[in-house]
């Protein structure tokens, strides 16, 4: 009878070689899914997505609905799962759609792990479709059950979030039981993200410091639902909407609350071939998500990883694979104010968790009250701008410091209790970023399975190795198929040209540019570097395309410094989209700027007194975030108004920072810069007399450009900017109490604008 089975079986294979495949799209009545078979396997009809037992650790199963990708193994991407917080045993496991129309999922063949609890009486079937769903059906054809209704942490097209689900992350990339992060719908109808932590929990998209309205939110639609198209356009019932940075056709898309808490589409070319690149991402900066470096440490912003965690000076951080459990005291606080001190973080937020505020407090008022609370774990004090006769100072005692967040561009510090004399006080931030020490340990499931005790018979015995050596047979022949198969795919994927480097980035082709361009015509300026031409991608983004004189650098290399600039990321640096690199042709693109640079501005009208002022704001915040909030620490050496570009509201954007090399934090002589660089009359005096080069030549050259703003005369123009500086000295050592300065030095323009507003 074996001979038959297996002759039998030998027959069917050869007489339908790998044109079909051995997996269906679909679970009819009465039958099951094995875990111990791979073939058991649903494939959609298109083949776009497979269903089946994933591992997910050691002899541990989830049955799950991913992206069919040969050979992907553990490694495939996965939009739905079951059973995610129990996983199954590696034998005996099964999924069966029974008799009475429920389909249950059995751990080792006994406990029920999952099901769907539906019920019918008359037949029912399961399909798999190419859209991802998994859905169930009655005779009639009507759904008694699908996967879109139970997401897990991914959306995919057309796929709605109703006001009763949830997206929940994965506990981490290895460990794929639900996290702590949430995005739903929330009672007041706006869809938010949230940290759900063992001990904390609090709202951090939309910017919990703005009120719904002003985040663009509206409370009053309770529809609640949200989804995304094919093309990548996101709306949201509530108001919010987006569009993918590749916006278009003929791609495969997936929306992920990822283990970080971040929400991000991600989209690949059609057919599965190449890499997941990120098209759209909730939050820009991942140290404003709550709950990333746990209780007690600071996040920092790092071009690599996206963020960095570092524990407060006396705490020591708790568990080195999972830094969301965050840091502990080294030492213990003791309720008596002549013991305790204070130790100032700048910059440094801490959001939440004040047990009040108190306006118009001092320092020392607030050093009082902390102190005399043993509950107090420190505070945060920060100026705010009132009219009012100027800022005053707010102190915010906190009972619990999480959420920390270290920004330059947080105007406000926190005050840490600590135990006096403990040699805390003179801790600086900075010391802290570089003292990271984590080791991602990945665990692996433990899983036993229990004994059986039945005995088996001989005959038993054979049919099974019999069976095993014709499973073995077709996984051969079926993996031959699959290879042959990959391998006519692949080479299609690859031609798609996207390379996973940063949100928004992706490399282009010359002739992609070229058509752009229409062929290089439209220049709009030039510098050092290269000519910059007006272009319109084909998805109708204005861009400015930068093509570099001359091919300084291999490709790698510029791979690899463009991909630094891409990651850096802030709203007074020019964005860059993309980048060209195709034999000895360097180009780069970025985001076209309406209003052009500030140098063509500086003598138009259009800039009054308040616009010239959150231009000088902005571009020092550009510089600062390059300075101090970047890692690696970039020095733009060539600030000059020609440089600083202004968006349609007049907004300044830092440009040309990309050939400005990272140097080393701290290290005085930097061997990199071996020629002067910089233009006459915004060059900082250390080039010239040859002393160290550190980030005081850009605030120089800033300096030069406030001048110039304020005054209206270009130090090129005065020969020698010192020229410049001098007359202003003189103008105002000569000022007297009845004749100020300022108005001799000021921008005749600017006096005239500002004579005819009669509130200023
Ligand atoms: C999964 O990805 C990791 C890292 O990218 C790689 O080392 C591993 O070989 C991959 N596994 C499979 C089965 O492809
Ligand atoms: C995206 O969808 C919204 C709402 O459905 C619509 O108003 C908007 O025009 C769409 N955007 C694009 C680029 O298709
Ligand atoms: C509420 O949102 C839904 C989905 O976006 C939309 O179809 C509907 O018109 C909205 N209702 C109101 C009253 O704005
Ligand atoms: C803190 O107090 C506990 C018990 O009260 C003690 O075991 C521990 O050693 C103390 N730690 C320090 C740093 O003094
Ligand atoms: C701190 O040190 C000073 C001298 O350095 C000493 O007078 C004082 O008593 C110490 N305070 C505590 C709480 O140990
Ligand atoms: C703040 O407090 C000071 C004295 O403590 C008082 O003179 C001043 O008017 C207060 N300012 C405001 C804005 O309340
Ligand atoms: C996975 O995470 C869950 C929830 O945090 C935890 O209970 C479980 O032990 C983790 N599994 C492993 C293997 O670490």
């Amino acid at each position: 009878m074996a001979t038959l089975l297996f002759l039998l079986l030998l027959l069917s294979t050869l007489s339908s070689p790998c044109s079909s495949s051995a997996s269906s799209d679909s679970l009819s009545m009465d039958s099951s899914l094995s875990v111990e078979n791979t073939d058991d396997v649903l494939t959609s009809p298109g083949g776009v997505f497979s269903a089946g037992f994933f591992p997910v650790g050691d002899n541990a199963y989830v049955f799950s609905i991913w992206f069919s990708e040969a050979l992907c193994g553990s490694n495939c991407s996965v939009v739905w799962m079951a059973n995610r917080d129990q996983p199954v045993n590696g034998k005996g496991s099964k999924l069966s759609l029974l008799k009475s129309g429920n389909i249950v999922l059995t751990d080792a063949g006994r406990i029920t792990a999952w099901s769907t609890n539906t019920v019918t009486r008359s037949s029912a079937k399961l399909y798999l479709h190419d859209n991802g769903n998994l859905a169930l059906y009655d005779i009639e054809g009507e759904v008694l059950w699908q996967s879109f209704d139970f997401p897990t942490d991914t959306l995919l097209p057309e796929q709605p979030l109703f006001k009763d689900m949830q997206l929940v992350s994965s506990t981490s990339k290895t460990n794929y039981s639900s996290g702590f992060y949430k995005l739903y719908f929330d009672t007041d109808n706006v869809l938010r993200l949230l940290y759900d932590g063992p001990e904390a929990s609090s709202i951090y998209w939309p910017d919990p410091e703005f009120m719904s309205w002003e985040a663009g939110r509206s409370t009053f639609n309770s529809t609640r639902v949200a989804f995304f198209n094919s093309l990548g356009n996101f709306s949201s019932s509530d108001g919010f909407t987006f569009t993918a940075a590749d916006y278009g056709d003929r791609l495969q898309r997936r929306l992920k609350l990822d283990v970080d808490g971040n929400l991000r589409l991600y989209s690949r070319g059609d057919g599965g071939g190449g890499t997941w690149v990120v098209s759209w991402q909730a939050m820009t900066q991942t140290c404003r998500i709550h709950g990333v470096c746990g209780p007690n440490s600071l996040c920092n912003y790092d071009p690599g990883s996206g963020k960095r965690c570092s524990c407060l000076p006396g705490f020591k951080i708790k568990s080195f694979s999972d830094w969301s459990l965050g840091c502990e005291p080294e030492f213990n606080l003791s309720c008596t104010r002549s013991e305790i001190e204070f130790v100032q973080l700048k910059n440094v937020e801490f959001f939440g968790y004040d047990y009040a505020f108190y306006p118009n407090y001092t320092l020392q008022m607030c050093e009082d009250l902390c102190s005399r609370s043993c509950n107090c774990k420190g505070f945060q004090f920060k100026f705010i701008k009132h009219d009012y006769p100027s800022n005053i100072p707010y102190c915010y005692p906190k009972n619990a410091l999480l959420n920390g967040h270290h920004s330059p561009n947080f105007e406000g510090d926190i005050y840490l209790k600590v135990p006096r004399n403990s040699s805390l006080s003179n801790i600086r931030v900075n010391q802290l970023i570089g003292l990271e020490c984590s080791g991602l340990a990945t665990k692996h499931l433990d899983r036993t399975y229990p004994k059986r005790q039945e005995d088996r018979s001989v005959r038993f015995v054979l049919l099974f190795s019999i069976a095993v050596g014709v499973v073995e047979f077709f996984g051969i022949f079926l993996v031959w198929c699959f290879l042959i198969r990959t391998h006519q795919n692949s080479g299609a994927g690859e031609l798609q040209g996207y390379s996973p480097i940063a949100t928004h980035f992706r490399r282009f082709t010359l002739s992609e540019l070229k058509k752009a361009t229409r062929g290089f015509r439209e220049e709009i300026g030039r510098g050092a570097g290269g000519i910059v031409y007006k272009g319109m991608l084909s998805d109708h983004r204005v861009v400015a395309i930068k093509r570099l004189n001359e091919a300084y650098q291999g490709e790698a290399e510029f791979q690899a410094e463009v991909s630094t600039i891409g990651k850096l990321n802030h709203m007074n640096l020019i964005d860059l989209w993309g980048y060209c690199a195709e034999g000895k042709h360097r180009l780069l693109v970025y985001k076209y700027m309406e209003h052009g640079s500030l140098a063509e501005n500086l003598t138009s009208n259009a800039l009054d007194s308040e616009k010239r002022f959150d231009i000088a704001v902005g571009t020092a915040k550009g510089l600062a975030y390059l300075h101090e909030e970047c890692l690696e620490w970039v020095l733009h050496c060539d600030v000059k108004p020609q440089n600083i570009l202004l968006d349609s509201d007049y907004h300044p954007k830092v440009s040309d920072f990309g050939l400005s090399q990272p140097v080393n934090r701290g290290s005085r002589t930097n061997p990199r810069f071996s020629r002067i660089r910089g233009t006459r009359g915004y060059m900082a005096p250390e080039w010239v007399l040859n002393l160290p080069i550190t980030s005081k030549v850009d605030v120089y050259s800033y300096g030069m450009v406030l001048l110039e703003m304020v005054t209206g005369k270009s130090p090129y123009e005065e020969n020698e900017h010192r020229m410049l500086v001098k007359r202003i000295r003189e103008n105002m050592n000569t000022a007297n109490a009845t004749d100020s300065w300022v108005e001799k030095i000021i921008d005749p323009r600017q006096r005239c604008k500002t004579c005819h507003e009669p509130s200023s």
